[in-house]
């Protein structure tokens, strides 16, 4: 009778581990949840596997969740963190508004939380933000543009037509993508060497929920049908897109409207995800800014490290990102511009995809 009560104690202490998360390895160490937005995109499964091999080697017990871009989801992920006594949280929201009422608890129960690659609003429990400068994302794109559709040296006699994309209006950063784009294009709309057909250049017009790669294809489509943009049609020379997924979706849409990769419009991006990439060698994208994702996650790390040991995170902006609460102190990587003519160097020889990826 003893030995059967002793093996029924093991086996619910064993039941009670697995449940609370834990294992035998893990326990003693201090315990890290992450939670990304969703798998959809490229970007987010690379920058939680880096984060996950990253924090374990630096000798923590990782949760890491991608929450299928459900807001709700997020949320009881983060509540279900909390619950399970993680020590701190790396959160990459999906709505940077929703979070407030869990990140309160987070604040009660004194676990810090760091805001990864988008800002979390109007929440007074956010420690540091960790990020890509988004602002020079929007001017890289911008000013390549400028570049390649020779704008400095045409008048509005000569211009250029062109329609625009940014991502979801609750992700803060398409403030700094789209804000940093118009910053530079803005001239050249105001003197007609940019006319944007449609008349929607406003960012709430330009926006696509969720960063959707159906929805901005959905608006694309109508773009071409309602100002008879094509090969044989209206002239259209440029698309601006503020990504990767959204950029894929207008592709989409112009190789259905018969556009090749001799007449393709130029379209822009961001993430170097592998179908843009594989786009960029077929001629149907223009360019993509890459963000090493690694760099972010190593950041992220150190930010974490410093946290648990109570010594000074990495900081590089002190000014630039203001929640609501006040500026929060920030890390912000280099983004860096990319096309067909430097994917090999940025991508390949820095192992961050292999030849076989993009093929
Ligand atoms: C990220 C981009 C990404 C987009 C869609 C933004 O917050 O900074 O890298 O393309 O979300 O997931």
């Amino acid at each position: 009778m003893k030995k059967i009560i002793s093996v029924l104690a093991v086996a619910l202490l064993a039941t009670t581990m697995i449940f609370a998360g834990g294992s035998k390895e893990d326990s003693g160490k201090a315990k890290i949840g992450v939670a990304m937005p969703t798998k959809d995109l490229q970007r987010w499964n690379q920058d939680g596997a880096n984060m996950k091999a990253e924090l374990e080697k630096a000798g923590y017990a990782v949760d890491l969740q991608y929450a299928n871009n459900d807001i709700a989801m997020q949320v009881s992920q983060v509540e279900n963190m909390l619950t399970a006594g993680c020590d701190a949280l790396v959160i990459a929201s999906i709505d940077g508004s929703a979070l407030k009422s869990v990140l309160d608890v987070a604040k009660e129960d004194g676990v810090p939380v760091i805001a990864y690659d988008r800002l979390i609003m109007n929440s007074s429990a956010i420690s540091y933000y960790a990020t890509f400068d988004n602002y020079k994302v929007g001017t890289i794109q911008g000013e390549y543009l400028v570049d390649a559709l020779n704008l400095k040296d045409r008048d509005s006699s000569d211009p250029v037509y062109m329609e625009l994309f940014t991502g979801s209006p609750d992700d803060n950063n398409i403030n700094f993508f789209f804000g940093g784009a118009m910053d530079v294009l803005n001239p050249y709309f105001d003197s007609g060497v940019i006319v944007v057909r449609s008349g929607q250049t406003s960012k709430a017009q330009c926006a696509t929920l969720n960063w959707s790669t159906e929805e901005a294809q959905k608006r694309m489509e109508n773009l071409i049908s309602s100002n008879g943009y094509g090969p044989e049609g209206t002239k259209l020379d440029a698309v601006y897109s503020s990504n990767d997924s959204v950029a894929i979706g207008i592709t989409n849409a112009l190789l259905a409207a018969g556009y090749t990769a001799e007449n393709f419009p130029l379209v822009t991006g961001q993430d170097c995800d592998v179908t843009s990439v594989k786009h960029m060698i077929d001629g149907t994208q223009a360019m993509s800014v890459f963000k090493d994702t690694r760099t972010l996650a190593s950041k992220v790390v150190e930010m974490v490290d410093a946290l648990m040991k109570g010594s000074e995170p990495p900081i590089n902006d002190r000014e630039t990102y203001d929640n609501g609460t006040g500026v929060i102190p920030s890390y912000l990587c280099e983004p860096v511009f990319g096309t067909v003519d430097n994917y090999k160097e940025l991508l390949i020889d820095t192992g961050y995809y292999s030849e076989d990826q993009l093929k």
